[in-house]
């Protein structure tokens, strides 16, 4: 992971300084770099073994920077990782050019040494990724929003770019074992492969379903993001779906009457007053079981951070 960092930092670095500025200061302020970890430990192999690891690691995580500082331009959000988001600081042109440049980097570093298939993966993910915020941006304020489009959602926007993370790390770690060459055209390794895909969506869609439980108990001292920011931007979460279920007083709230933080926390008190929170996160618990029966074999201790990482998914507060 300490690869991982340098590499990161040296990337945001380049092309002017106004972009090399933001760039920097969305990786320094750090994350939980969740992702790049994934990629590490879905190869099944020791780390040290490859400089290609070390590049889809950071492919991933700078494909997650990028969506989080287009995200935050499209929810309107003032703070990310504790700080100020830049589209807060320096405005939405800005913004997009800086998610524009990440994303073009991350490209250019998994392009120059990772194979066709992990460049695929990834840009899959990333037009998913849009995919799933423009879906968000259709369904806003919209109080009928289902289950099964709102699990839809959290599939594109987030569990893609997991299934991408875990797909690189094992077609690396398969390409290591092949001593170098292409793994393609090996049945065993392509299942493999598959079941690590799987692994990393369910987990993704859970760490989702998590993070809106999140955005509803905050505190911001604890998640660095504001409290109740979906419902200050439209976002129809599963806690508040279920809490709508629950709660017929809930069932008449007009979101685009959400407007100030008081307002915020005030329906955000009343949604934890239901038991919303406990089913999101039972929803949540059942694809990390589900995932966790995808793993395929792999070495011991890999596949034991790997249920740790799963577990952590739900069991976290930040
Ligand atoms: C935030 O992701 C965006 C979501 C998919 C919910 P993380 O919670 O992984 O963000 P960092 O990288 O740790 O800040
Ligand atoms: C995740 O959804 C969006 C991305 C995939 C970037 P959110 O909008 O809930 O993420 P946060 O809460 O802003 O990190
Ligand atoms: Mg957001
Ligand atoms: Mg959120």
């Amino acid at each position: 992971m300490y690869r991982v960092e340098e590499r990161m930092s040296a990337l945001a670095g380049a092309y002017g300084e106004a972009l090399a500025e933001a760039a920097r200061a969305t990786i320094s302020a750090g994350g939980k770099r969740l992702r790049p970890l994934l990629v590490c430990l879905a190869s099944g192999v020791p780390v040290e073994e490859s400089e290609e690891l070390i590049r889809s690691a950071v492919a991933v995580e700078l494909v997650h920077a990028a969506t989080l500082v287009h995200d935050d331009v499209l929810d309107g959000a003032s703070l990310r990782r504790g700080r100020p988001t830049v589209v807060a600081r320096s405005g939405r042109l800005l913004a997009t050019a800086t998610g524009d440049l990440l994303f073009s980097r991350a490209f250019a570093e998994l392009s120059a040494g990772g194979s066709i298939e992990a460049v695929r993966s990834l840009s899959r993910a990333a037009s998913a990724l849009a995919a799933g915020e423009l879906m968000q941006r259709e369904d806003a304020w919209n109080p009928t929003v289902t289950v099964e489009r709102y699990l839809e959602r959290c599939r594109l926007k987030t569990g893609v770019l997991f299934r991408a993370a875990c797909e690189l790390g094992a077609i690396e770690g398969e390409r290591i074992a092949a001593g170098g060459g292409s793994a393609d055209g090996n049945g065993a390794s392509a299942s493999r492969v598959a079941a690590l895909a799987e692994f990393g969506e369910r987990i993704g869609v859970a760490f989702q379903l998590l993070d809106d439980v999140l955005d509803v108990t905050g505190p911001p001292s604890r998640t660095g993001k504001p409290q109740g920011a979906d419902l200050l931007d439209g976002t129809v979460n599963l806690p508040l779906i279920l809490a709508r279920d629950l709660d017929p007083s809930l069932r008449t709230l007009d979101l685009r009457g959400v407007r100030t933080a008081d307002d915020a926390a005030a329906v955000c008190a009343r949604i934890a007053d239901t038991r919303a929170l406990e089913l999101a996160r039972a929803r949540a618990l059942e694809q990390v079981a589900a995932a966790k029966d995808a793993l395929p074999e792999l070495a011991t201790r890999h596949r034991a951070a790997l249920e740790v990482i799963a577990d952590g998914v739900v069991e976290r507060y930040s």
